[in-house]
């Protein structure tokens, strides 16, 4: 088993380049394969999660080839078969957003339901009634969906929950649908409107992305393009999370504090002091944090995907926090391995209670999800002594070159790999 093994307690310092969206990156590379043409996109992180999509596009017939750091090729001129294979959707649950890509893109989809989730229940049957609202006649056979149209015929759908995926998923479907497509309460992520913004500039007509209503006039085909992918806000606010427990001073480049007000706001609510320019963001650790009560929201609300991470620097303020998590019913489940840390957590349903501070001290974790599994990475950086995370394959379906980017601030982290351990 590959482990990370951390010596804590150290201050750090440095400059740390933040990779490209991985949330972005999973809907854009399937999206490009929406064109019988070549779409070169570039600050594409290179996470397990990336590598699942690619796979799963080639085993459809869509051409994938990395060009260079950063830089994916994407063709899908080849793309060819409708069902996508078990062994790879089931890794990771963005992979259904291949359903909407083949929708409109073959008129038929097979694809393999997501299966359980370590953060918690995570159906897909939004996804599903936004099909079904463009005319797709969707059933469920054998554990799979199967969904077909001769032509999906543009509709207006609510999105439940202004849910990501399923915004995401039907815009995917809705692009080359005859007629228009009107999502309403649609989801507001940054990552929405990166796809929008490859969408339209592969030749798709949408506008309202990042707004609750997204209008999309179906197209007959899209061709190509190049495409930036957005700075990962998540990472981002990782690390800037980070520096403010082991800061010394912490600058994040590659970030757009735009896309993290929230954050940045808590931050500066506990006392961390911020300095930003348009493509950076500094963080210094004062004396003492004031505790501060969180509640998890879609976007521009408090990110999820950061509700671990803060959680972890919420154990260092001086008093009681308490993180309420609403869009997840499982994600606390990293708050037992803090506390072998010696964290005071109590958790009441969907409420972290945090009493800190509390002395940290290095202890075996083990990672059970992506962001549980950098909230321990945080701890252990922060903890006395030397802690050894494993459960690392979670870790890297979302943090590119982990080890690297925390050694440049100074940390002590190695990775020892399976064969490596065993010998
Ligand atoms: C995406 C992000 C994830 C982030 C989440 C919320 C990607 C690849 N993942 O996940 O990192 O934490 O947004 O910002 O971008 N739901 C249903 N039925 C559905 C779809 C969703 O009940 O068909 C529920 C979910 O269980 C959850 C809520 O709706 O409780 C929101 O989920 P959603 O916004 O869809 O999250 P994801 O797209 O799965």
């Amino acid at each position: 088993m590959s482990k990370l093994v951390i010596d804590g307690n150290k201050v750090l310092n440095g400059v740390i380049t933040a990779s490209g969206a991985k949330n972005s990156a999973l809907p854009i590379i399937v999206a490009s394969a929406l064109a019988e043409e070549e779409s070169l996109l570039r600050n594409v992180p290179h996470g397990t999660d990336v590598e699942t999509i690619c796979s799963i596009l080639s085993s459809l017939g869509a051409k994938v080839s990395w060009d260079g750091p950063g830089q994916l090729r994407v063709n899908g001129a080849g793309l060819k078969k409708s069902k996508a294979p078990y062994e790879l959707v089931r890794k990771m649950r963005a992979s259904f957003y291949v359903a909407g890509m083949l929708l409109g893109r073959l008129g038929e989809a097979v694809v393999p339901l997501p299966g359980g989730c370590s953060i918690g229940s995570r159906p897909v049957d939004f996804h599903i009634k936004g099909f079904e609202a463009l005319g797709a006649d969707v059933t469920l056979e054998h554990g799979s969906m199967k969904a077909r149209a001769k032509r999906l015929t543009g509709s207006k759908y609510y999105v439940s929950r202004a849910s990501v995926g399923a915004t995401v998923n039907t815009m995917l479907a809705a692009v080359l649908a005859d007629g228009t497509t009107v999502l309403e309460n649609a989801a507001r992520e940054p990552e929405v409107v990166d796809l929008a913004n490859l969408l339209s500039a592969m030749g798709a007509k949408i506008r309202g992305a990042g707004m609750d209503v997204i209008r999309i006039e179906g197209v007959d085909r899209l061709h190509g393009t190049e495409h930036e992918i957005i700075p990962d806000r998540i990472e981002v606010g990782s690390y800037l999370i980070l520096g403010a427990m082991v800061g010394g001073e912490v600058v994040v480049e590659n970030a757009m504090g735009e896309h993290l007000r929230s954050v940045l706001a808590s931050l500066e609510a506990i006392g961390v002091k911020i300095k930003e320019s348009t493509t950076a963001i500094q963080v210094s650790r004062p004396d003492k944090l004031a505790p501060l009560n969180i509640v998890t929201q879609q976007y521009p609300g408090f990110p999820t995907d950061l509700q671990a991470p803060f959680s972890v620097l919420l154990t260092q303020a001086d008093g009681v926090s308490t993180v309420r998590e609403t869009i997840f019913d499982g994600r606390f489940k990293y708050v037992d391995e803090l506390r072998r840390m010696g964290a005071d957590i109590q958790v009441e349903r969907d409420t972290a209670i945090i009493t800190g501070p509390a002395e940290l001290a290095g202890a075996p974790v083990e990672a059970t999800d992506l962001r549980g599994g950098m909230a321990l990475v945080i701890g252990a950086l922060s903890a006395q002594g030397r802690s050894e995370i494993i459960g690392l394959e979670h870790i890297d379906r979302g943090y590119e070159n982990l080890e690297q980017k925390l050694q440049n601030l100074g940390a002590s982290v190695k990775r020892f790999r399976a064969n490596a351990v065993r010998s």
